[in-house]
């Protein structure tokens, strides 16, 4: 299978590099030249890829599509290339629904929607996907997991939380600041937390069959420390600022339908 990648940035380098340590069975990765210090990098770590200068290249040539500039920029890249209908397209634009990217591409074109995330690159992505297409979903396997959406609502709800990557990395910060206040080492406190982080995911991913509330019991002592800390977040209103949150994201997205 040739793959091509619009716009080579911070997702699309993470696809490559996955790709490039899955084994997975590319003939070939085009990708713009675009930024040329990503796309100049992942030519350097394969022979399969190859930098192209023009976008039409990548069109004319790859028979999986990926389509990844940023939504302002999506119309102008898109409707400046002729696209026929005879190959996958994959779109990794956020908020741009698919009727849409049909417009700027073509009336006929196969089209489904990905939301990879950076760890891909650590075969460690969960890519949802929209609507189904066996092909695609084999390819984000082979990055970590693929879970296709059955319907747009369940894909753009995917969005949603996949829009707390920010809010993760935000409360960890807090925490850390917090944590090296009074004389821990800032790089001892990120690594205290970063450590607890992915113990309580693997605890998590090992454990499938227990709810994240039953875990949060397990992990809860009876008038202990966690206790207190949970339900003096939710005194504070941490648990409904967590929902409005995801509505206002929720709107947004569904304000482009
Ligand atoms: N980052 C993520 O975790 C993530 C996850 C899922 C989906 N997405 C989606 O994927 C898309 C890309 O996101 P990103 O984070 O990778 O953004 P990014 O790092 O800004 O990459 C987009 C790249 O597109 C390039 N570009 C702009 N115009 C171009 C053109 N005419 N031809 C070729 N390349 C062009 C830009 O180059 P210049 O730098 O030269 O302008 C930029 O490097 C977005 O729509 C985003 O919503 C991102």
């Amino acid at each position: 299978m040739k793959l091509g990648f619009i716009g080579t940035g911070v997702i699309t380098e993470a696809i490559v590099r996955g790709l490039l340590r899955a084994n997975y069975l590319a003939s070939e990765i085009l990708v713009s030249s675009r930024p040329l210090e990503i796309s100049a990098g992942l030519a350097q770590l394969s022979p399969l890829v190859r930098v192209c200068e023009e976008n039409q290249t990548i069109v004319d040539e790859a028979e999986m599509l990926f389509l990844a500039v940023r939504p302002q920029h999506a119309e102008d890249v898109l409707t400046s290339l002729t696209i026929g209908p005879d190959r996958q397209i994959v779109s990794l634009i956020a908020t741009i629904p698919i009727n849409r990217i049909r417009e700027w591409t073509h009336p006929d074109a196969q089209i489904c929607r990905a939301i990879p995330l950076p760890s891909v690159a650590d075969l460690a992505g969960v890519t949802a996907i929209f609507p189904s297409a066996p092909k695609v979903e084999e390819l984000f396997d082979a990055l970590g997991t693929a879970v296709a959406a059955r319907k747009i609502e369940a894909f753009d709800a995917y969005a949603v939380t996949s829009a707390m990557m920010g809010l993760y990395y935000g409360l960890s910060e807090a925490a850390a600041q917090w944590l090296c206040s009074p004389g821990t080492s800032c790089e001892g406190a990120r690594a205290y937390l970063a450590g607890m982080f992915q113990g309580l995911a693997d605890t998590a991913t090992q454990a499938s069959g227990e709810s994240f509330e039953e875990l949060r019991l397990r992990h809860t002592t009876p008038g202990g420390l966690n206790e207190q800390l949970f339900r003096t977040f939710l005194e504070q209103e941490g648990g409904n600022a967590l929902n409005r949150s995801c509505d206002s994201v929720a709107k947004r997205i569904r304000g482009m339908h």
